[in-house]
């Protein structure tokens, strides 16, 4: 019989981090071995490690980087390669992805400049959304009056386009896209499942779909929509489950018929 108060066994994970000094500097790897608890995720692992930052050699090094913000598989921003596959680290939890020799490996994402250890450059996507123009325009300094109504009939299509959290995914797992940390290139780099998914839902969008001609442009000249080698990839990675395939599909329609209306001068 275990007595009251006793205390409990503690089980520990040994934790592989692949890290990085500066963008510039040479990735080497560490080893965290690190007590963990009922419901510890990605996040905790890396918060004591942070507190505790004595590798299992006993040399002391300086806390792991990695950035995270809403916890709850939102904003992204946490996304990182994970036992080989991208994912969200805060909803990694590690009794589910430890594993059989007591392991796990974190590592960059490979297709984003790294900043600093497991924090990468995102910014890429971020371009891309404002040349698409991913929004809707309505902004004015006076009321324009009530807008159109939506058809009610795709609002679920058009919520379930609307949770992407620009993670990168589907980047990640693209093999036509590459690393490319030259920001001049970007605009002729290819621009991703992410984005072409934003140009359908705000091609959806009464008020958005104004600015339809514009986006669609956008993604018709070099690293466009007729770059995808249409691998698919994308669509098993995506944390929100979003019908990446489809949208593909949806907008190489819309840039087909506005290819045709172009060259007749439309
Ligand atoms: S379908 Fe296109 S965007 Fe998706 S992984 Fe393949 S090449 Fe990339
Ligand atoms: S489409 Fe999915 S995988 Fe790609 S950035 Fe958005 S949420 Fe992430
Ligand atoms: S911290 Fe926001 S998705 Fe993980």
């Amino acid at each position: 019989m275990v007595a009251p108060n006793a205390p409990v066994a503690q089980q520990t994970v040994l934790v592989r981090v692949k890290r990085q000094d500066t963008p510039q500097s040479a990735p080497r790897w560490e080893e965290f071995r690190v007590p963990y608890g009922e419901g510890a995720n990605v996040i905790s692992v890396l918060q004591w490690i942070a507190a505790n930052p004595v590798t299992v050699a006993g040399e002391r090094t300086t806390p792991v980087a990695w950035e995270s913000g809403c916890l709850e598989e939102v904003c992204g921003s946490c996304t990182m390669v994970i036992n080989g596959r991208v994912r969200q680290s805060c909803s990694a939890l590690i009794a589910n992805i430890i594993q059989a020799d007591g392991t796990i490996t974190l590592e960059p994402m490979s297709k984003f400049p790294v900043v600093r250890d497991l924090a990468v450059d995102r910014e890429r996507m971020f371009r891309n959304l404002a040349r698409v123009k991913a929004w809707v325009p309505i902004d004015g300094t006076w009321s324009l009056g009530r807008g159109p109504l939506e058809a009610p009939a795709n609002a679920d299509t058009r919520y379930v386009l609307s949770t992407c959290m620009t993670c990168g995914c589907c980047l990640e797992a693209c093999p036509q896209f590459g690393l490319e940390d030259d920001p001049a290139k970007w605009d002729t780099a290819l621009q991703g499942a992410q984005v072409w998914n934003q140009v359908r839902l705000f091609n959806m969008q009464a008020v958005g779909a104004t600015l339809s001609n514009q986006r669609l442009d956008a993604v018709m000249g070099e690293g466009g929509i007729a770059d995808c080698g249409n691998a698919q990839n994308c669509v098993k990675v995506c944390p929100k489950e979003i019908p990446l395939t489809e949208s593909i599909a949806e907008i190489g329609r819309q840039s087909t018929i506005r290819g045709v209306k172009r060259y007749l001068g439309g």
